[in-house]
């Protein structure tokens, strides 16, 4: 389809759908405690975008898929199906939000504690936001999408900790999956350059163990091969004139 430079109209649509988008995630944080199930936070999610956002949750029969927010536990890599699993004391959880509004989508995702989990579970998560940022501080027009893959990567396996290949980001805007795929590991200075203008996902995937991932039956759930912690944290970035300007930040990252 090729890649989209959005105009400043665009931008400025896109902006709304990333603060609804975040605004989700601010609700949501609330909630995540031990007791509730994922599907009680599917349905928190729900109402809140369509009934108080007048929005619409981008996931629910996306492809098939049968609910509005995504929700993975510990080994779940991504793409985890809210259904009537109790989260407990010590497990961690991504919740990934993509929202519509005005024909244009937000999407991000972050981690969280439930209870009180073993520090080797917060660290992953921790070092996989770290990874993201470090990932969204090389966009800038001239720079090369490479250049966020490698920035992520390294700063994964210095960290002892593998990156996921087979999920990767992606262009966003009136289409919720659009090009470019922004790959999590990489080589400086290959791939797209980018522009001003253009609008995609930094969502890196890093696992504790290695790398590679299985699909499970229900065609959606990704979990590591190895069983192994995972973790994910998503933001929708701009590239502006001088860097970039990132989308989705919660209330207490907008200051
Ligand atoms: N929100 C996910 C992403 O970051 C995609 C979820 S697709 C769904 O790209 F169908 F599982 F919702
Ligand atoms: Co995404
Ligand atoms: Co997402």
């Amino acid at each position: 389809m090729g890649i989209t430079l959005k105009t400043k109209e665009e931008q400025a649509l896109m902006r709304i759908s990333g603060r609804l988008t975040a605004d989700v995630l601010d609700m949501i944080g609330a909630h995540v405690r031990p007791g509730i199930t994922t599907d009680e936070l599917d349905r928190i999610c729900h109402n809140y975008i369509v009934d108080e956002q007048q929005a619409i949750p981008a996931p629910l029969n996306y492809r098939g898929f049968p609910k509005s927010i995504c929700t993975s536990v510990n080994q779940v890599v991504c793409h985890g199906i809210p259904g009537d699993k109790v989260l407990r004391d010590g497990d961690m959880v991504n919740i990934d939000i993509t929202v519509i509004k005005n024909g244009y989508h937000g999407d991000s995702s972050r981690m969280f504690a439930v209870g009180a989990p073993p520090p080797h579970a917060e660290k992953l998560a921790r070092i996989t936001r770290e990874a993201m940022w470090l990932g969204i501080q090389q966009v800038r027009p001239g720079a090369h999408l490479g250049d966020i893959g490698h920035a992520i990567q390294v700063f994964a396996e210095q960290n002892r900790y593998s990156v996921v290949r087979e999920y990767c980001g992606h262009g966003i805007g009136r289409v919720f999956h659009e090009d470019p795929q922004v790959l999590h590991y990489g080589t400086p200075g290959t791939g797209v350059e980018l522009q001003e203008g253009m609008i995609f996902t930094v969502e890196p995937m890093l696992n504790a163990g290695k790398r590679h991932v299985k699909l499970m039956k229900d065609g959606w759930t990704v979990v590591t091969k190895d069983r192994s912690l995972s973790a994910q944290w998503e933001h929708t970035v701009l590239v502006t004139a001088s860097g970039y300007e990132v989308l989705t930040l919660g209330a207490a990252e907008r200051q």
